[in-house]
């Protein structure tokens, strides 16, 4: 339907820059965590194969980025790939395992200039070997970078996390580097592979879907959380904001009044 002209280009609704500014500055979350969902029915949606949508989301990964960055956010963590995604038929896996190296090798370049630092939490060593290269290199490329960390959980389980922090912890009991009652959740939280990172502090998860899927289990326990029914490739930078608009009229008691 042809909306009548008065509701044409209304004045009232703000542009994305607009939105920017009126964002407060001092209340931005330093850490976002997005599990980007809905890429296969995004395509279903459109009779496309299911990678069709994985591939759109790589430019929404490159939006979201920018964004992220331009509001000073300072750790940005995607969940790209869970350790339950195994179970997809393999021509989906390999072409999942293949994303990181047509994403980075289209956007690398401008990460790089834009001074963002790629990091990766995850089972690495169970990677391709042509991913782990690809991995590798943004690391290795953005390492001295001290602008935003762009974090990839890429083959990432919250319950794998935690087992792997126990062994670590059970080893350096045994070697005797580490006594009981040291441990603490300052120090369990030193053996996850977000010790550098901290908690999020805003978990987006978009298609519609109200559930964790093994996220960053122990680092979410007072992370605010965000639903939103658009799917990965159709989310964009006005969602983002609805998303950090809501967050900053919540109110984070940590268990206080
Ligand atoms: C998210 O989209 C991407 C990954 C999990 C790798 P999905 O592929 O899960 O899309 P839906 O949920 O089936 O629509
Ligand atoms: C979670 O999405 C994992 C990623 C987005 C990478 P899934 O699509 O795998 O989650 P479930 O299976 O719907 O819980
Ligand atoms: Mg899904």
């Amino acid at each position: 339907m042809v909306k009548p002209f008065f509701f044409r280009n209304h004045p009232a609704v703000p542009s994305l820059e607009e939105r920017i500014e009126k964002i407060k500055k001092e209340n931005v979350p330093a850490h976002v965590a997005i599990i980007m969902d809905g890429n296969g029915r995004w395509a279903k949606k459109r009779s496309l194969p299911r990678v069709a949508g994985h591939h759109e989301g790589m430019k929404v990964v490159r939006k979201i980025t920018i964004i992220a960055d331009k509001l000073n956010i300072k750790v940005l963590t995607l969940y790209a790939f869970s350790t339950e995604n195994w179970k997809r038929p393999k021509k989906e896996v390999e072409y999942l395992m293949k994303l990181p190296e047509e994403f980075l090798g289209i956007y690398l370049p401008e990460l790089v200039e834009k001074n963002v630092r790629v990091q990766m939490i995850g089972d690495f060593d169970s990677l391709p070997p042509h991913t782990r290269r690809a991995v590798r290199k943004a690391m290795e490329d953005t390492k001295d970078n001290d602008g935003m960390i762009l974090n990839f959980a890429l083959n990432y389980g919250g319950r794998s996390e935690i087992l792997s922090a126990v062994k670590g912890i059970v080893r350096d009991v045994n070697l005797g580097k580490l006594s009981l009652d040291q441990l603490d959740e300052e120090r369990f939280s030193s053996y996850l592979m977000t010790h550098q990172l901290g908690d999020p502090d805003l978990l987006i998860r978009t298609s519609g879907e109200l559930r964790l899927s093994n996220f960053m289990l122990w680092q979410m326990a007072y992370t605010e959380f965000w639903f939103t029914d658009a799917y990965w490739p159709d989310f964009d930078e006005h969602c983002f904001l609805d998303a950090l608009e809501e967050y900053q009229k919540r109110s984070r008691r940590f268990g206080g009044i």
